[in-house]
């Protein structure tokens, strides 16, 4: 085994590192892998994505995974009344090949986010393309290293499917409104908490993203001048360089919180678990 200069062994996955440098890789990537094998399955489900007992009246539980509701297809177990659609009854020109699922018509949008997100580039990069899998460990070998070019120039667009995601957080604080209301009446159930806390933990990770954080203090000559420490604007950069710090925390917690809603949801819709709620009905 010869040394490379920077301090490692040449060879796949040799290092010189005597630490379990493999235990991040393999859980993230098997972590990620899981939710992305659920989702799938939950989008192409199509029904038990909404619960309120009793028909009408303000309120309800919606999924996060079918939130905003575009089009809704009538007839479905657990669908959403029609007055939730934007744009009303599921449109007969959808190709019969193409499941008439609504999670398929949004679920893109958070996905572009998450994907284009500097973390997740970070450990897909090392999970699944070992590119490298760790610091100081050799993967798949690259005569040179040409960073993010070619087709991944389109990880650029972050700073764009940001709005996007600043637009999820305004829905689904929505759908935890909606959560507290039932057939009208003011209460709060399992549910309404479930999907309180998930546009808060989105948030979290929303906020604390690198792009958000450049809106906030980029473009600036400097902070420290006269009034620079006391603007807003250097406020909010402090804010949100905190949140980013536990950048990491933030992606992982609200990924397996919005799942975790969507099963809430579909058990209690399918009629397998019960919401304990203060409408007791
Ligand atoms: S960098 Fe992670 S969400 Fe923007």
């Amino acid at each position: 085994m010869t040394e490379i200069p920077g301090g490692h062994h040449s060879g796949f996955l040799q290092s010189n590192r005597a630490d379990k440098w493999w235990i991040e890789p393999l859980w993230t990537g098997l972590g990620f892998l899981a939710f992305v094998v659920y989702t799938t399955w939950a989008m192409f489900q199509g029904d038990h994505y909404w619960w309120s007992a009793g028909q009408g009246g303000f309120g309800g539980y919606l999924s996060p995974f079918y939130s905003p509701l575009i089009f809704i297809k009538q007839g479905v177990a657990g669908a959403a009344p029609m007055d939730h659609a934007w744009f009303g009854s599921w449109p007969g020109w959808w190709p019969k090949l193409i499941p008439a699922t609504p999670a398929i018509l949004i679920l893109a949008g958070p996905l572009s986010f998450r994907m284009t997100c500097y973390y997740y580039r970070k450990f897909y990069y090392r999970a699944y393309f070992m590119s490298p899998p760790a610091c100081a460990v050799e993967g798949i070998s690259q005569k040179k290293y040409k960073g993010e070019t070619l087709l991944l120039v389109f990880q650029n667009l972050h700073r764009y499917t940001l709005y996007i995601a600043l637009g999820f957080v305004a829905i689904l604080s929505y759908d935890g409104i909606l959560s507290l209301f039932r057939n009208g009446e003011f209460g709060i159930g399992v549910g309404s908490l479930i999907l309180i806390i998930n546009p808060i933990l989105l948030a979290g990770y929303v906020f604390g993203c690198h792009a958000f954080r450049h809106i906030t203090g980029g473009n600036q000559d400097c902070f420290t001048c006269p009034n620079g420490k006391t603007s807003v604007r250097y406020k909010m950069w402090k804010g949100v360089s905190r949140l980013n710090a536990r950048h990491m925390f933030w992606a992982w917690i609200s990924m397996i919180w919005v799942a975790f809603a969507d099963i809430y949801i579909r058990m209690v819709s399918s009629g397998k678990w019960i919401d304990y709620s203060t409408w007791g009905y």
